[in-house]
């Protein structure tokens, strides 16, 4: 009986040591130390058999048995570890991500040039206290032509033709509407400016577009003068272009000013030397502006005995075209990127 003990001791632990080497899953070999160790083992049989010995050899058996129940634990323990450390492995390399390839490029979008004039305008005039004021860019035939001193045959309405969506209502040819809503919504004083789109019977062309954009302005108060507008417009255009940008006025015509003027620039180009850009003049035609018709006063409830003021009324586009030296308006609607890019 004990020789037999012994050599069935000696065969489990030679079996586990053969079954080892030939498993190769996981589950393999979690079930081989179960058919050892579990609780229906082959060693845990061996332990049961203790109590058949005799007193005298139980120390001896025990002790080989102890034995080769750690042999087979540590045998199946390893084996676990180390196909548990392969499968680990495995799925680090299945996941893996190469770090060293280079990222996909973002495109950020940008600010379009024009929007961007029209925020540099802005911050502009606010910063010289202006507030800035928006309307419809559908209008009625009152708010863009007849308040603003433009009667129904007045052939400067000629100049400022545009889309009628029915007898009355038109897509309005400048912001100068906005003067009108915001003069009969609130007394002065009147600081502000009404920048957007416009719109006029145009063939597109090096510098015509149907659709553009403007910011026009107004101040309105008790002895506002011409002075003030010269000083206004001056400040604005030293801010934009320069504060070495000479300006000059030229007397011009607009229904709803009197006296009106046109304002010109140095070429920004030549600096006033002649160039292609100016038509060798040497100055620019930057915007238009003048002290406001007593008629444009009566049509809003003002009293032009008690209020003067002057406005004005700038192409957005014709700015960024200067500053950003660009000579085609239609590049501004393409979306083209190439030239998006560039701002
Ligand atoms: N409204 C004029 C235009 O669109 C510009 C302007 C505004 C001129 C105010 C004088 C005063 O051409």
């Amino acid at each position: 009986m004990k020789e037999e003990l012994i050599r069935q001791i000696d065969s489990i632990e030679n079996e586990v040591r053969e079954r080892v080497a030939g498993v190769s899953t996981l589950d393999e070999a979690k079930a081989l130390k179960i058919a050892y160790l579990g609780k229906k083992g082959a060693v845990t049989d061996l332990l049961k058999e203790m109590g058949r010995l005799s007193k005298e050899d139980r120390p001896f058996f025990g002790k080989r048995i102890n034995e080769c129940k750690t042999f087979v634990d540590a045998e199946c323990s390893s084996l676990i570890r180390r196909l548990e450390g392969e499968a680990t492995q495995k799925t680090i390399e299945a996941e893996a991500v190469d770090i060293s390839l280079p990222p996909r490029a973002v495109c950020p979008g940008r600010i379009h040039p024009i929007t961007k004039t029209f925020n540099e305008l802005i911050t502009v005039f606010t910063g010289m206290g202006f507030s800035v004021y928006e309307g419809p860019e559908v209008e009625t035939d009152f708010y863009n032509f007849e308040a603003l001193n433009h009667p129904k045959d007045h052939p400067a309405r000629d100049l400022q033709d545009t889309f009628y969506l029915d007898e009355d209502r038109l897509l309005r040819t400048h912001t100068s509407p906005v003067q009108i809503r915001v003069m009969e919504s609130k007394k002065p004083p009147i600081f502000m400016i009404g920048p957007g789109a416009v719109y006029r019977r145009d063939t597109p062309d090096l510098t015509h577009s149907p659709k553009f954009h403007q910011v026009e302005g107004l101040m309105v108060d008790k002895r506002i003068t011409f002075g003030d507008l010269k000083g206004v417009m001056n400040e604005f255009i030293h801010r934009v272009f320069g504060a070495a940008t000479a300006t000059r006025f030229r007397p011009s015509f607009f229904p709803f000013t009197e006296p009106s003027a046109e304002m010109d620039i140095q070429c920004v180009a030549c600096k006033g030397n002649g160039c292609r850009i100016c038509k060798d003049t040497g100055w620019l035609e930057i915007l238009g502006c003048g002290m406001v018709d007593p008629n444009v006063f009566e049509s809003v409830g003002y009293d032009p005995n008690e209020v003067t003021g002057f406005a004005f009324g700038m192409g957005v586009e014709r700015i960024a075209m200067l500053k950003y030296n660009i000579n085609d308006i239609r590049l501004f609607y393409e979306n083209n990127v190439k030239f998006l890019e560039q701002f």
